[in-house]
């Protein structure tokens, strides 16, 4: 009898979207404290782009091959020694920062939320990363209060469509940068939308902005910050733009250490970096916290986060080229069981896996990379 496997998205080596494979690898096993859980769905998000290129200062320790995935919901399917309050067949999720672009994978039993039943598993994914991220940004990073003038740059972006729409919710003034053909998604979203590339956000609001919002990070943070009001609060998250220029991490982590100096400048505004890994290890309670008050809202139908497409692991090489390559307007999920379950499906009972955005529709046909035997 042949042994189950287990089929993972790995990096083979550091670099571009072709240095990712399919394998087959081992079928973990849960061990004391853990479950296993066959995932139902795990985001493919621009953080993975940063992994893959050496570039996140979390996994810079890591060596190929290692598993891609940042976020995992799944249907736990064994329980290892010592774990109570879980069953065979519950839905959880978990942010795992690599390892659940997998058919399968282990997890610790404390560091699980529970994801309603009624909720879609591809849907609750976009949660755990991009919204937890936006949501923390507002409510723990910057405490933001009703009527604030807000910029969110990179506002099409997964993080971006977020704090949208938490904004919004949050009573805020919002306005957003983003390529002129996102215009509409922006102003859908509650936003005035930006052209970032023939507006000049730093001339939008004379008084500028209270909060701003950047995971972009172009010329290391220097034109959000000098679009701050007086008193203003400059939130980085990411650095995009040094990613795709392939800057070092050095050059970036400098960029990032220099936003605590700017406090002594002159109009007392500030900046500071978001990590949603530090915020973790610090607040892990509040961590689960937020994550269940977003399942909660995805649950009433409050939120609903756009998925350009649910994808199979054939598809994750491509969709790093799309992430690449910018203009998505959704994200991307791999859902494992998709080309088994629509092998099975009758064509007029198969799940929505079309593309919600025009932009996205070059995804459309899987490119094989599996270098599995
Ligand atoms: N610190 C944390 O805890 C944390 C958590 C989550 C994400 N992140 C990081 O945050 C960043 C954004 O993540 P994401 O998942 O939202 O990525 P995403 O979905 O790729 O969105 C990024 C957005 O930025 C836009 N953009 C690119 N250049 C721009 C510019 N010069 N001005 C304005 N917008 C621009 C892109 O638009 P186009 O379509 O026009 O290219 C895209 O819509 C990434 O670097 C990610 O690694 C950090």
């Amino acid at each position: 009898m042949t042994e189950p496997r287990n089929r993972v998205v790995q990096v083979a080596r550091f670099g571009g979207p072709d240095e990712l494979e399919v394998v087959d690898a081992p079928m973990p096993t849960a061990g004391p404290g853990e479950v296993r859980v066959r995932v139902l769905a795990s985001s493919v998000v621009y953080t993975d782009v940063t992994i893959r290129r050496h570039l996140y200062p979390q996994t810079m320790h890591l060596r190929p091959p290692f598993v891609l995935g940042y976020d995992v919901v799944g249907e736990i399917d064994q329980l290892g020694d010592g774990v109570r309050g879980f069953q065979i067949g519950d839905r959880v999720a978990d942010m795992t920062v690599v390892g659940s672009n997998a058919a399968y994978r282990t997890l610790r039993a404390d560091d699980l939320t529970r994801v309603p039943a009624s909720v879609d598993a591809a849907e609750a994914a976009t949660l755990i990363l991009s919204w937890t991220t936006a949501y923390q940004l507002l409510h723990r990073a910057a405490r933001v209060q009703r009527g604030q003038r807000v910029l969110v740059q990179g506002a099409a972006g997964a993080v971006g469509q977020a704090l949208l729409t938490l904004g919004r919710m949050a009573g805020l003034e919002l306005w957003g940068t983003a390529r002129s053909e996102h215009t509409g998604l922006v102003r859908e979203l509650g936003a005035t939308p930006i052209d970032y590339q023939s507006e000049d956000f730093t001339r939008v609001l004379p008084g500028g902005f209270d909060v701003i919002y950047d995971g972009v990070g172009e010329d290391g943070y220097r034109r959000s910050f000098a679009a701050l009001a007086h008193g203003g609060l400059l939130c980085a998250y990411g650095y995009s733009a040094s990613v795709e220029a392939q800057r070092r991490i050095f050059t970036i982590l400098m960029w990032i250490a220099r936003l605590y100096l700017w406090r002594w400048l002159p109009g007392g505004r500030r900046a500071r970096f978001y990590s949603i890994n530090a915020m973790r290890a610090r607040h892990p309670a509040w961590f689960r916290e937020d994550l269940e008050h977003l399942f909660e809202l995805l649950a009433t139908g409050a939120i609903r986060p756009r998925i350009a497409k649910r994808i199979s692991f054939e598809e994750v090489a491509e969709a790093h080229r799309r992430l690449e390559a910018g203009s998505l307007e959704g994200k991307i999920v791999l859902c494992p069981d998709l080309g088994s379950r629509l092998d099975q499906t009758p064509p007029e009972r198969r799940p929505d896996t079309s593309v919600h955005s025009s932009s996205a529709a070059a995804l459309g046909a899987p490119t094989p990379i599996s270098r599995a035997p």
